[in-house]
C-alpha cells in the first residue's frame, strides 16, 4: 500500500476548516487541522507535512511559513490570503512559500496545487513559474491576467462583444489594445467575416483617407483604377481603428458620417457607398485633452465613447508580472528553442519593481533579449539590463522600496476601508443593514465593498 501523503491545514475559520476536510478527504489524503498558529506550531515539530496549507492573518501565515522552512525545508507551504499587495507577495515568495491562492478560491484549483505539490519531490526557486501555468481564469482568449483590474477588463469584453456597440479603448503603450479589440471581435456575432485594422498615425491625411474610404478612378493624379477603402473591405465585420486621436478633420469628418448614416463618398466619389461595419477605435492618448486642444471632434468623440475600456498600466498591476514572466519564457523558449526553467528570486524582484513605461510589450521585448543571452538553465540578476539590475536592493532595503504616491494611496485607503468596515460590522455582530446604515452608506455599496475585502458577516455575528 502506498504512503497517503500528510497535509496540516491552519485555519481560524470554521468554514474554510470544513470546506478542506471535505475536499482533503475526498483526495484520500491523511491530514490535521487546527484554528491556531500554536496549534500549528506544536503540530509541525512533532509530524512531517508534506503540505502546509495556512489560512491565518498575515503575519501568523509568515510565522508558519518561517517555521516550517526552518524544521522541513522540503515542506510545500500554501498559503491562502483574502488580501495581496506587491510586497506581500514578493515577502512570500522571498520566504520560500510555494504558492499562494487569493481568497475566495475554487476548492478544485486548491486541489490541484495540491496535487502539483506533492508531485514535484524538490522545490526550486523556478518552480512557483511552472505553477503559474494559465488556469482559466488567468486567461481570456489570448489576453493573460489575474489582477482585479484586468478581470474587469475581461468581463467588460464579454459584456460588450455580442452587441454591435462602438467601443473606444484607452491605455498607455503596449498594454494589449490591439488584443482588445480582437478578442472583442472574435467573440461577436461577426467573428466569421473579416476583421481589419488600420493605425490612423502610420499613415499621411490624404493616404488614410484613400485607404479607409477608397477613391474612384481619376480622383487624384496617379487613381488609375477604382479602389475600395477597407470600411468596404470591412463590411458585415469589424474594422479597428488604432491611434484614432491622430485623424485630421476631414477624416474625422468621414467618419461621423459613417457612424451616424452608414454611408460615405469614397474620394473623387459621387456615390454614396452604404456599409455595415462594428467601429473599434483605439488611443493612447487623453482624447478630451485632444478636444480641449482643438485636435479632436468632441461629436465623434461622444460616438466612439459610447463603451469604454480602460486597459491600466502594467505597473497598476504587478501581480500580473510573475503570470507574465511565466508565459513570455514558454513563448520565448520555444521560438529560440531555449530550455530555460525559470528566474531568481533577486531577478524577479528587479522585474516587480520596474515601473515599465511600455508595459507588456517591454516586459515581453527584455525577456526575448535575456532569453536569447542567457546560458544558465535560471535567469538571474547578472543577466538583466543594468537599469533593471539596479533595482535590486539590499536585503535590509528591500523590505521597504517605494511604492508610487498613487498606489501607496491607494492600498491605505483599502486598508483602511477593510478595517472600519470589520469593526463596523463587528460592532453590529455581522447585521449589514444596521452597519450601513450607521456608516451612512448604501447596502449595495456595503456589500460590493465586504466581498471585495472577503469580510463574512456569519462570522462577525457570533
Ligand atoms: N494581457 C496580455 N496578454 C498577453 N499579451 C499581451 C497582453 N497585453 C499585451 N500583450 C502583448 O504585448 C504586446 C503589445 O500589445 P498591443 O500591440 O495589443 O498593445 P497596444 O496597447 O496596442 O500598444 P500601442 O499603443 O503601442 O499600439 C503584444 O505583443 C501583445 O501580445
Ligand atoms: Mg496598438
Amino acid at each position: 500500500m502506498s504512503e497517503k501523503a500528510n497535509i496540516l491545514v491552519v485555519s481560524s475559520e470554521p468554514h474554510t476548516r470544513e470546506l478542506l476536510f471535505n475536499a482533503l478527504r475526498e483526495e484520500d489524503y491523511s491530514f490535521s487541522l487546527v484554528p491556531d498558529s500554536y496549534g500549528a506550531l506544536t503540530k509541525i515539530k512533532k509530524e512531517k507535512f508534506e503540505v502546509v496549507i495556512t489560512n491565518l492573518p498575515y503575519v501568523n501565515n509568515i510565522e508558519i511559513l518561517k517555521a516550517t522552512k526552518k524544521i522541513t525545508p522540503k515542506t510545500k507551504v500554501i498559503i491562502l490570503t483574502k488580501f495581496t499587495t506587491i510586497e506581500t507577495t514578493l515577502k512570500l515568495i522571498k520566504q520560500g512559500a510555494y504558492d499562494y491562492l487569493k481568497e475566495p478560491f475554487v476548492i478544485d484549483e486548491l486541489k490541484i496545487l495540491i496535487r502539483r505539490a506533492l508531485r514535484e519531490k524538490e522545490h526550486y526557486v523556478e518552480d512557483k513559474f511552472i505553477n503559474q501555468k494559465l488556469k482559466p481564469k488567468n486567461h481570456f482568449g489570448n489576453l493573460i491576467g489575474k489582477s482585479e483590474v484586468m478581470e474587469k477588463v475581461f468581463s467588460r469584453i464579454k459584456d460588450v462583444a455580442k452587441t454591435d456597440i462602438t467601443v473606444l479603448i484607452q491605455g498607455e503603450t503596449g498594454t494589449g489594445k490591439e488584443l482588445v479589440a480582437s478578442a472583442i471581435h472574435k467573440l461577436s456575432r461577426r467573428k466569421n467575416k473579416p476583421f481589419l485594422q488600420i493605425n490612423c498615425a502610420a499613415l499621411t491625411e490624404s493616404l488614410l483617407e484613400s485607404e479607409l474610404f477608397g477613391y474612384e478612378k481619376g480622383a487624384f493624379t496617379g487613381a488609375v483604377n477604382t479602389k475600395l477603402g477597407i470600411f468596404c473591405a470591412a463590411d458585415k465585420g469589424t474594422l479597428f481603428l488604432d491611434e484614432i486621436s491622430e485623424t485630421s478633420p476631414s477624416v474625422q469628418a468621414k467618419i461621423l458620417q459613417v457612424m451616424e448614416h452608414k454611408e460615405f463618398l469614397p474620394v473623387g466619389g459621387t456615390k454614396l457607398t452604404k456599409v455595415d461595419v462594428r467601429l473599434i477605435t483605439a488611443t493612447n492618448k487623453n482624447l478630451k485633452k485632444s478636444i480641449e486642444e482643438g485636435k479632436f471632434r468632441k461629436d465623434l468623440y461622444y460616438r466612439l465613447n459610447v463603451f469604454p475600456i480602460f486597459i491600466p498600466p502594467l505597473r497598476e498591476r504587478r501581480e500580473d508580472i510573475p503570470l507574465f514572466i511565466y508565459y513570455f519564457l514558454r513563448e520565448h523558449n520555444h521560438f529560440l528553442n531555449k530550455h530555460i526553467k525559470g528566474i531568481s528570486e533577486d531577478a524577479l524582484e528587479c522585474l516587480l519593481k520596474y515601473s515599465w513605461p511600455g508595459n507588456v510589450r517591454e516586459l515581453e521585448n527584455i525577456l526575448l533579449q535575456v532569453v536569447t543571452s542567457c546560458k544558465k538553465a535560471v535567469i538571474n540578476v547578472d543577466d538583466l539590463p543594468e537599469y533593471l539590475r539596479l533595482l535590486k536592493t539590499s536585503s535590509k532595503e528591500s523590505a521597504s522600496y517605494v511604492l508610487s504616491f498613487k498606489k501607496a494611496k491607494q492600498e491605505t485607503i483599502e486598508s483602511f476601508e477593510k478595517k472600519y468596515l470589520k469593526n463596523i460590522l463587528s460592532k453590529y455582530k455581522g447585521n449589514v443593514s444596521r452597519a450601513a446604515k450607521a456608516a451612512q452608506i448604501t447596502r449595495p455599496f456595503f456589500y460590493e465593498k465586504i466581498k471585495k475585502y472577503g469580510l463574512a458577516p456569519k462570522e462577525l455575528r457570533k
